[in-house]
Parts: structure tokens; sequence; C-alpha cells
């Protein structure tokens, strides 16, 4: 179980700061998909990085709290981090690239990282590997085990970085965009192993995605940031069927239909503002069709509307208090 409470990771540039995640709550409990959608820049990225500690310079986690089954990681020292990276929790990043090291093979990289943290032989290790690869749709796994990253294309790549992202079973799988470089086929199967990964080993996975369709078939719950902050949050039936936020239903009502085409996915009007220009009040307000006065001087808090569903909206009083 993950628990990322009151996050904030700047960035302190030379134009000043820039508040990527700004006061994020986000709690992913065992056997369950949670899904973090939003607009490019909205923080996803740093939200994950942050939980790995792997934001790097001019980025800085500057308060909160993240726990993995209750034991806190900010305070870990490097070491112990390491140890905890593709052992209890594993990443697949948005960039493959970044995490391949082009001198090795990718079948020398995939059992190595097994080898590292599961008490097996290198001949097991060897073996699970050209399963995974086959498992995640690599073609002629046994040939691709010796190649080298730059020989893969680019989708191949992202399986051999899915791969090894699973092969060593998380207790928490944090994916980034996982399956946006691929085709319709391999992006199904993926999707199916990694639900997998949830029922049969009972991991909880952390989906980070602009596809609403993805969300709406593997997460449990979602939430969906803006500018660093979360402004909503729900059961995925409840999201779907009753967003509150405008800028949830402008995201929800930007899915292509069917025989619609590719439509891009997200298409509210206007643009994320800069984080280093932040809207006064509601940090939607300048694109939302039914700001009111208040919502250009004042920030809303995030507020329990229902059961599991919160929002950051004037427009929804709230019976519950402020979460966060
Ligand atoms: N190295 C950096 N220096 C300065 N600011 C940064 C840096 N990396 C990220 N940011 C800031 O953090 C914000 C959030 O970035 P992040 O990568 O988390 O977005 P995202 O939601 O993952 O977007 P996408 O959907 O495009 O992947 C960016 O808008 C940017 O302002
Ligand atoms: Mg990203």
């Amino acid at each position: 179980m993950l628990e990322i409470e009151r996050l904030r990771t700047h960035f302190f540039t030379s134009r000043g700061v820039a508040p990527a995640v700004d006061d994020v709550t986000i709690t992913i409990p065992p056997k369950s998909i949670v899904g973090v959608v939003g607009e490019s820049g909205c923080g996803k990225s740093v939200t994950a990085l942050s939980v790995l500690r792997l934001v790097s310079s001019p980025g800085r986690i500057v308060s909160g709290s993240i726990r993995l089954d209750g034991e806190e990681l900010l305070t870990k020292s490097g070491s112990a981090m390491r140890a905890i990276r593709g052992d209890r929790i594993s990443m697949i990043f948005q960039e493959p690239m970044t995490s391949l090291n082009p001198v090795y093979t990718v079948g020398r990289q995939v059992s190595e990282a097994i080898t590292l943290h599961r008490n097996v032989s290198r001949a097991e290790a060897r073996d699970g590997t050209v399963e995974m690869f086959r498992a995640v749709g690599i073609p002629e796994p046994e040939k691709r085990f010796k190649s080298y990253p730059h020989q893969l294309s680019g989708g191949l790549r992202q399986r051999v970085m899915i791969a090894m992202a699973m092969a060593c079973r998380p207790e928490l799988l944090i994916a980034d965009e996982p399956t946006t470089a691929l085709d319709v086929t391999t992006e199904a199967q993926i999707l199916r192993l990694m639900k997998e990964l949830e029922t049969a080993f009972g991991a909880s996975i952390m989906l980070i995605t602009h596809n609403l369709g993805v969300v709406a078939e593997m997460c449990d719950y979602v939430y969906v940031m803006y500018a660093g902050r979360i402004m909503e949050q729900a059961g995925v039936f409840e999201l779907f069927d009753n967003a509150l936020h405008p800028y949830t239903s402008g995201l929800l009502g930007a899915i292509p239909r069917p025989g619609g085409g590719r439509r891009r996915l997200f298409n509210i009007e206007g643009m994320v503002p800069s984080l280093l220009g932040l809207p006064r009040g509601c940090r939607f307000s300048p694109r939302c069709e039914r700001a009111v006065s208040r919502c250009h001087e004042e920030e809303p808090e995030l507020r329990g509307v229902a059961g599991e569903h919160s929002v950051r909206c004037f427009l929804y009083g709230g019976e519950g208090g402020a979460v966060s």
C-alpha cells in the first residue's frame, strides 16, 4: 500500500519556483489499480519520480510524506532507496531509452535485475527473462535476449522495459504512459499482463495515462490532476457517470467516439497555465466555462462530496470537510 500525503515537489529555476506537484495526496490500496490523469505538464511524471526519489535538480521534494506499507520513503538513505527500486517498487518510465544501458544486451539487463532482487540462479533468471519477453509480446525472445538496446525498435525497447519492471514481481508498479508507443494489439496484451500482476500476485499499480479508455478498462479509482493539484478523485464508475469538476467533464467530453477517428484526447479550450505564473484563485478558472467571480479570487479546497468522491470546485459545497 502506498500513501502519498501532501506532497510538494517544486522546481527551483532561474525564472522562479515551479510548483509541479503541489499538495498532492494519493492513496494506492493493496491489490488495486489507481489511475492518474490530466493534461501534459500537470505533474503526473514528477509525482511518480518523487515516489522513487528520482527527481533531479533543479527539482526537489519540498514537503510531504510518502509511505510504502507504513514505511517513510522520504527519510531513507540512498542505498536503502536503491534496494527498494526495482524490487518492491518498479517503474515503467515514459522515456524507455533513459533506463536501458546501451552497452549491455537487453537480456543481460533484465536477468541481472532478477538475480539482484530474487534468490535465483543465473540460469533461472535467464529462463525467467525469456519467458517474460514472450509474455510482453517480443517475437523470437531467445534471439532478442542477445540484442543491444539500439538494435531494437522503440516498441520493442518499451516491451523490454515493461518486462524488466514486471519480472521482479514488485509490490507496487508505477506505469507512466506504459503503452502509448505501442500498437493496439500489444497494448491490450500489456494491459492484460498488468491486470494479472495485480490479480495473481497482489500488486498495486499506479497507472499514469492520457488514455481514458485505458482508465475505464483498468482502474479502480482515479485522480484527476491539473497544474500540480488534484482537482477531482473518485471510483472509476462514479467518475465516468458523475464527473463534477468542469475540468474532468472537459477531459471526458474529449474522449474519441467510435467511428470518429483518432481525435486528440484533450481539447479543452485554452492552455495549461505556466507554473511560474499561476492564475489567482482556482488554477482552472481562466479556462472554465462555469467560473464565477469567486473562482478568480480564491482557490477552492478539495472537498468530499459523497463516499470516496472529492472535488476541488466552488460549484459543490460538499457535505464532508476538506480532505487536504
Ligand atoms: N527539469 C525541470 N525543470 C523545470 N521544470 C520542470 C522540470 N521537469 C518538470 N518540470 C515542471 O514540472 C511540470 C510537470 O511535469 P511532468 O513531467 O510531471 O508532467 P506530466 O503530467 O507528466 O506531463 P506529460 O503528460 O506530458 O508527461 C512541468 O510542467 C514543468 O513545469
Ligand atoms: Mg509525464
